[in-house]
């Protein structure tokens, strides 16, 4: 490799900070990331974002269903400059329009901040995210939001992490007060206490007042009992918490949290200046040909994710390629794992909320979104040089169940067209029924809003009006070991065998419970939330 190319990697690889955001409805992601940006330089004042999706709403028709239900369903990668570094953040789409993209977009991030409402804590849609990252090992960095209102004890948020999640927590910053009298954080990694000013923080960037824990006025700027109820709780993190351990945190067995107030931009720069130093770099993926490190000088990445009719006057679709090692250029001729064929990677995009810009090239860590002329399928590997193909993303365990019929059987051939493209792009999980008689196939989403978005484009695209009829299940275990684990087991009640694209049985069950039960009567059979990559074993169509 050229010497010019290995140190190219080199820099770019150092100057990359990667990171999705997990988080349940309401915590004030929209809010966070908006303020993230707002210390990148990627928008001037707060509420852009905001601005921007309702002006989206406004000019894109083929999302009409997105216009009535006032939500987006297209999610975006963000990517700011903030002190030298390029920092990607992955946005993941969340609230009703929940998704498997939303777990598919983990699977291409390095790091992940896990957002928390203060008065909330722990909520469900973050730990079955987190759930995701800790499969993956994901450094995760917590931010505990909304710190202006009266919300739970910090050392009980603490607490719950630890219980809850088995990570370990190292406060890098914190709080003093709350609510109407919350006055600020103390940042440990300086010994110094940034003062929360209500009238100052808002839509802008601020720059905090800052003082020494020495200052001779601290007991009036923080008010007596404040202060010393805060040096009491921080002597008591101090003494009995755990001490900092960058590598624990860089396997995901420790979060450093933070606290602040996103919509008041309080300790939103504190925040980035640490996790730009102890987020972890673009690294190493596993492949075929072992684990390919960013700076291998060859080209490769893989699909995670793939968008249909992202611009309404295209109405095409789009491939998002994490790239993991060498230098994308755009016009770039790569090899396509799965099907061995040449594509020429023209009309690359960067994106940034609605907006395409071309881009010219792209470093690991970097996401692009290519034009898929029905090239690509979630997983697939890209790459020049010798072959190698990525591990692939599993498929996550669908809450809701439901067959799809097509009353018309003149549009057969649309209909099957239709499920068989859907399902391969990743818009639903696709299941039969283990009894033959019943053919239709079995609508798999972690969403509702899949659903929909099914039915919707089954309509539009392949001109095939559907119904469906919802089955009363909630949670799927894939069994480990197949057909034959399964019949070792003999008769098990409460549940339901299905089988996935794959031929491979699926329990479903009504409930938790039911499924808790089950492996308590048989804890021979093992069962599984997601299932294991399957790769190149073509599915079973209808
Ligand atoms: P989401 O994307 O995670 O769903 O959350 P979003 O940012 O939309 O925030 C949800 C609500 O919480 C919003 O209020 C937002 O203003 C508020 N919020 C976010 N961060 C903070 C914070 O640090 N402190 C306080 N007090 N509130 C916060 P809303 O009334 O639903 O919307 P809006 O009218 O304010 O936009």
């Amino acid at each position: 490799m050229s010497i010019e190319l290995q140190s190219e990697l080199q820099e770019a690889v150092e100057r990359r900070r990667n990171f999705a955001i997990i988080s349940h409805p309401d915590a004030g992601k929209t809010t966070l990331t908006e303020k993230l940006l707002l210390y990148g330089g990627a928008i001037h004042e707060a509420g852009a974002v905001k601005a921007r999706r309702a002006q989206r709403h406004a000019t894109s028709d083929w999302m009409a269903m997105e216009q009535q239900r006032g939500i987006s369903i297209t999610s975006t990668v963000l990517q700011f400059e903030y002190q030298q570094c390029q920092i990607n953040l992955l946005d993941t789409p969340g609230h009703q329009d929940f998704s498997e993209d939303t777990y598919r977009t983990l699977a291409a991030a390095d790091n992940a901040v896990m957002l928390i409402d203060a008065a909330k804590g722990l909520e469900p849609q973050t730990r079955k995210l987190f759930e995701v990252c800790r499969m993956r090992s994901l450094p995760i960095f917590t931010f505990v939001n909304k710190l202006d209102r009266p919300g739970r004890s910090p050392i009980e948020l603490m607490d719950e992490i630890e219980q809850e999640l088995g990570m370990q927590t190292y406060a890098v910053n914190y709080p003093i007060g709350m609510g109407d009298q919350f006055k600020g954080v103390f940042d440990r990694r300086s010994r110094k206490i940034h003062l929360f000013e209500r009238s100052k923080h808002g839509s802008r960037e601020a720059v905090d007042t800052v003082i020494d824990l020495g200052d001779p006025n601290i007991e009036d700027l923080l008010e007596k009992d404040l202060y010393y109820q805060f040096k009491d709780e921080l002597e008591l993190v101090e003494e009995i918490g755990s001490e900092f351990d960058l590598e624990a945190i860089h396997k995901g067995q420790m979060t450093p949290l933070f606290f602040g107030s996103a919509m008041t931009n309080f300790g939103v720069e504190l925040f980035l200046n640490s996790f730009l130093d102890y987020a972890l770099k673009p690294g190493g993926h596993t492949s075929t040909k072992g684990e390919i490190e960013p700076t291998y000088p060859e080209f490769s990445g893989f699909v995670f994710k793939l968008q249909a009719n992202m611009d309404p006057k295209h109405r095409d679709r789009v491939a998002f390629v994490r790239v993991c090692s060498g230098k994308f250029e755009k016009d770039m001729v790569v090899s396509h794992a799965r099907t061995g064929k040449t594509v020429r990677l023209s009309r690359p995009q960067k994106l940034f909320a609605q907006d395409r810009e071309v881009i010219e090239e792209a470093y690991p860590g970097d996401v692009i979104g290519l034009n898929n002329p029905g090239v690509f399928a979630i997983g697939d590997t890209i790459y020049n040089g010798q072959k190698l193909e990525y591990e692939g993303i599993p498929c996550f365990s669908p809450e809701l169940f439901a067959y799809l019929r097509n009353p018309n059987p003149s549009k057969f051939k649309q209909f099957r067209k239709g499920v068989s493209e859907l399902r391969e792009e990743g818009a639903v999980q696709i299941m039969y029924s283990a009894d033959e008689a019943k053919r239709d196939p079995i609508l798999a989403a972690v969403g509702q809003l899949q659903m929909e978005v099914v039915q919707f484009r089954l309509q539009n695209e392949y001109g095939v009006e559907t119904t469906v009829e919802y089955l009363p299940y909630t949670v799927a275990r894939w069994v480990e070991g197949g057909w034959e684990a399964l019949e070792k087991v003999g008769r098990i009640f409460n549940t339901v065998t299905v089988k996935d694209s794959w031929q491979r049985p699926v329990l479903l069950f009504r409930n938790e419970w039911n499924c808790q039960q089950l492996q308590g009567d048989h804890p021979e059979l093992k069962l599984s939330a997601i299932a294991p990559v399957v790769s190149g074993q073509q599915p079973v169509e209808i």
